[in-house]
Formats: structure tokens, C-alpha cells, sequence
């Protein structure tokens, strides 16, 4: 598999990983490696990762709690205050091994941390490497508000290697297929049709099924970096599914979400507002909530959250002077941005995903 070559980083795939990795570590002259990892990622993916390195280096672990509600500015003062102690300087490089979480948290540090040391995303859940450890967002959440502090800026090099696959549990699998099925929605519907049968996939398909989503993602953000415009498309099904995900993150009696769980039920939802507005057909509507549907069981939203979760959108980055902008799909692989909904439709969205 060619590399993705993006503006300021490049994608390695399975075991040319390890040689672009070691080639780098050898000219670069770092002064120290700073891993970051999770309690799982420390468990299930360290050891493989540092079989991988060749040569001798100054190499620290840190490990940071799994799961999204340590996606905090609290544990990136703990992971700054390790850094420190352990005398990371200027010339530091830091490869955030694990899920979106340790890549967007892993990737603000970094970017931060004596103004900016180098780092490599080498993402370990389906998630990160079809969408989180790509583009160079990095951040973290502010109480139940997603992403609300972070910075632009891509790593030196991301490494997919779909090895790492192997111990992710399923729901985790699940919810990084939702982002695959978004970036067909968005952009290509061959590639949509190709996810479709999802039944039928083998783990060979899906390491080229991942190449295709990054090779989407890429061309995105290769276009508009800083999200002016053409970016904002990756946020299909995001202005509703981050208020859902938010919602019920901050309310532990209902069940849990995942992101890409919750990023479902948004792009049924806005699936349904699209069609109501735009020229997405019924047939079109009804064959995305079909198969998001077959993969994403329906959660229950009951009557008294709705007006609960509408609230939480007005803290959406999309949004300008007031108005609460969506992406909306004219036909499946198409799309329109910046549009303003009303309440009126975006309460009907809930009864179409509901019933
Ligand atoms: N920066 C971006 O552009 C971007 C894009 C999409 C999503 N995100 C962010 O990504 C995050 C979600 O990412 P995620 O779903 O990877 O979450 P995550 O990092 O929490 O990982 C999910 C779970 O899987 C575990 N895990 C990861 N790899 C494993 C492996 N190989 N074996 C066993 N367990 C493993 C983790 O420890 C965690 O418990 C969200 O915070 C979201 O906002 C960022
Ligand atoms: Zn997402």
C-alpha cells in the first residue's frame, strides 16, 4: 500500500510502519521517546510496538486512564507535569500509541508542551486510523463539551497497522465503522456501496476498506486544513451525534456511548433533515438508516431528553454569528455546508430515527 502523503505528514501502512519509523528515529536525533499510552494500549499494543523499534534509545511510558472522560485538561497537566520530572526537553519526541483518545490528547501535549515537540500517531482502534490519528486535530473535551481546547497541527507520522486490530473489542470496531460509513456518505458512493454489506467483509477487505477512508480523509483536509469549508463535510452527522454523545455522557443512568454510536444516530438523523430539505431522495434516506441500522441497534431517546440534547448545540464549532450551521447530504457521496435548520425539523429527526 502507497504511503498518504498529507501537508505535513505522511501515512505509512502495515509493515512499511516500521521501516519509515526506524529510518526516522535514526536521523532525527531525538534526545528522549516518550510513549503515551492507555491502561489498554500499555497492555495490548506496547510490547509489539517496541519490538518493532530498532537501535538504542532513551525510551519512558507514560500511561494515562482509559476512556473518553479522562479526555481532560486534568490529565494533560498530569502527562506535562510527567514530561517535566522526566526531563523531557525541545528535542523530545512523543508517539501516542492508542485510540483517538491518546491521539487527540497525546497530539495537544505535545503540540503544546514547550511550545511544540514532535510527535507520531500510531493509532491502535479502528477509529484513529480511519479518521482520529489523520488531519491533525488534536484536544480535548471541557466538561461534556467535545474538543473545545485543541490546536491544528499534524504529526511527523501516522503508522496504521491493522495488527493492532486484533484485541479491539467489537463495540470498538463498531464505532470506528461508523466514521467509515460517513466518509462514503460524504464523498464516494462507490465506496459506500462497497461498506454496505458489511457481512460479508473479511479482515483483508478491511485493511483496503481503511486505506480508502484515509485516502477520503486526506483529500479533505488537504483541500482546507483549518476547516474554512470543504473540511466541515467531515462533520456529517456530528452537530447532532456530539450533542447526543455529550447528553449521555454527562447522564450515566442511560446507556452508555460510544462516539461512533452516537455518530450513528446523527447521521440518521441528519439524514432525515437532508431529505427534508435538500434533494437527498426518500429512497437514499431510507437505505442509509437501513444500513446504519443493521450495524448500529436503535437507542432509546425519550421525550424529556430532546429539548435537553437541542440545548447542547449551540456549542457546536461549526456554528457562526448565532445561527447552528449543519452538513447535509443532497445524495449519498454529496453534500451541502453551512446549513440552518430549525427547531421544528430537528425535533421531527428524532421521530424519524425513533420510529
Ligand atoms: N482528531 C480527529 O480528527 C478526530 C476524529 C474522530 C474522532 N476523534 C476523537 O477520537 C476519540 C474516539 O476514539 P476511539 O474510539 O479510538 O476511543 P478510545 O481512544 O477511547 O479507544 C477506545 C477503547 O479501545 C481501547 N483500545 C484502543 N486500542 C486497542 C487495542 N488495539 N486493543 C484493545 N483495546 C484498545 C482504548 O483503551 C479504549 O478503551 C474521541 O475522543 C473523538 O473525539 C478525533
Ligand atoms: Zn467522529
Amino acid at each position: 500500500m502507497q504511503p498518504i502523503v498529507s501537508k505535513d505528514s505522511v501515512v505509512y501502512f502495515q509493515q512499511e510502519c516500521y521501516v519509515q519509523l526506524n529510518q526516522y528515529l535514526t536521523q532525527a536525533n531525538h534526545s528522549k521517546i516518550f510513549i503515551l499510552v492507555d491502561s489498554n494500549t500499555h497492555e495490548y499494543c506496547l510490547s509489539y510496538l517496541m519490538s518493532k523499534i530498532e537501535g538504542d534509545y532513551e525510551i519512558e511510558v507514560i500511561e494515562i486512564e482509559a476512556g473518553e472522560i479522562h479526555k481532560t485538561i486534568e490529565t494533560c497537566t498530569g502527562v506535562w507535569n510527567v514530561l517535566s520530572e522526566l526531563g523531557a526537553d525541545r528535542k523530545s519526541l512523543m508517539i501516542n500509541l492508542g485510540g483517538g483518545v491518546v491521539t487527540d490528547l497525546g497530539g495537544f501535549v505535545a503540540c503544546t508542551f514547550k511550545r511544540g515537540i514532535n510527535y507520531i500517531n500510531v493509532p491502535t482502534s479502528l477509529l484513529a486510523m480511519v479518521d482520529a490519528s489523520v488531519g491533525g486535530k488534536t484536544g480535548v473535551d471541557l466538561g461534556n463539551l467535545k474538543n473545545q481546547v485543541g490546536v491544528i497541527s499534524e504529526s511527523e507520522m501516522v503508522l496504521v497497522d491493522t495488527e493492532y486490530l486484533t484485541t479491539l473489542p467489537a463495540n470498538q470496531m463498531r464505532s470506528g465503522l461508523a466514521e467509515m460509513l460517513k466518509h462514503g456518505l460524504i464523498k464516494d458512493k462507490a465506496y459506500w456501496n462497497k461498506l454496505k454489506d458489511l457481512s460479508n467483509l473479511t479482515l483483508n477487505d478491511l485493511g483496503q476498506l481503511i486505506y480508502d477512508s484515509v485516502v477520503i480523509k486526506n483529500e479533505v483536509v488537504l483541500v482546507d486544513p483549518t476547516e474554512q469549508g470543504l473540511r466541515k463535510i467531515l462533520n456529517y452527522g456530528h452537530t447532532l451525534g456530539h450533542a447526543v454523545e455529550s447528553y449521555y455522557l454527562t447522564h450515566p443512568e442511560r446507556e452508555t456511548l460510544l462516539h461512533g454510536e452516537a455518530i450513528a444516530v446523527g447521521m440518521i438523523m441528519e439524514a432525515y433533515i437532508s431529505a427534508e430539505l435538500l434533494s437527498l431522495s426518500k429512497e437514499q434516506l431510507d437505505e442509509i438508516k437501513e444500513v446504519i441500522l443493521a450495524t448500529f441497534p436503535k437507542i432509546t431517546i425519550p421525550d424529556e431528553d430532546r429539548k435537553e440534547i437541542l440545548k447542547l448545540l449551540v456549542h457546536d464549532k461549526k456554528n457562526s454569528n448565532g445561527n447552528i450551521n449543519f452538513v447535509l447530504l443532497t445524495a449519498i457521496g454529496d453534500t451541502k455546508i453551512d446549513c440552518v435548520v430549525e427547531e421544528k425539523l430537528l425535533l421531527a429527526s428524532f421521530d424519524y430515527y425513533l420510529n
